[in-house]
């Protein structure tokens, strides 16, 4: 049988992302990181100065604006024509984006649009809620998790690379924050499809979760 879609979700810095793109190169399918489209609607509402407690202006805009995503696997993003990729994951937007997250009015856009991208072509796609709320019929659907010690060392190793002057203990705190807002939300809160498998990656390596999801894609395809 041939499958169109593979959802991951999990909580921040589980691997879902790399996992997933990773997933997505080896199968030649396209790659949908949902977590861009919250966070390029965050950093165009800081562009333009927008009270987050606006829930109607954050609506507006998550409705109106114009973003792409480009690239082989969708790697690049664009907003208004202009490529916002590399703004994307800066300490600003990741302190704003679970506000724009939780607004039930921005989700039924962003859903809508991931739904339009994910039935197009066989993609694998990452999120919150992909098997719960975006592709609850995909055939397989992971959830990934970790402790938090072992994410906030993946995070903050990640952003010390790439310049980044947070501590240890501000990353872990601004993870437990946005976990927080992200499992206790009203609208799509994180959580597990009851048919996901759960894998906690604190003792595999980003290969052996790679292997793990090829092992349940082919399970779902014979
Ligand atoms: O995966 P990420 O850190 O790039 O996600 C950014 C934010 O968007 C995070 O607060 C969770 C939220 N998000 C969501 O609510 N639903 C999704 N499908 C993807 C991300």
């Amino acid at each position: 049988m041939q499958i169109q879609n593979i959802a991951i979700d999990g909580p921040v810095a589980s691997g879902k992302t790399v996992a997933g793109r990773l997933v997505a190169q080896k199968l030649g399918w396209r790659f949908l990181d949902t977590g861009s489209m919250y966070r390029v609607v965050t950093w165009v509402a800081l562009a333009r100065q927008l009270d987050f407690d606006d829930e109607q202006a954050l609506v507006s805009l998550a409705t109106q604006m114009d973003f792409r995503l480009e690239g082989e696997a969708g790697e690049r993003v664009l907003a208004d024509g202009k490529d916002v990729t590399d703004s994307l994951r800066a300490p600003e937007v990741d302190r704003a984006v679970s506000k724009v997250a939780k607004v039930a009015g921005v989700r039924v856009t962003m859903v809508a649009r991931q739904r339009e991208v994910a039935l197009q072509a066989p993609t694998v796609v990452v999120g919150r809620d992909i098997g719960t709320k975006v592709l609850p019929d995909a055939p397989v659907k992971v959830f990934l998790t970790a402790s938090v010690e072992e994410r906030a060392t993946r995070r903050h190793k990640e952003l010390s690379q790439k310049g980044g002057s947070l501590s240890y203990e501000e990353v872990r705190n601004d993870l437990e924050r946005r976990d927080r807002i992200d499992t206790e939300r009203e609208a799509s809160p994180l959580m597990a499809a009851t048919d996901a498998v759960t894998l906690n990656t604190d003792a595999l390596t980003i290969d052996q979760v790679v292997k793990r999801i090829m092992e349940m894609a082919n399970d779902a395809a014979s």
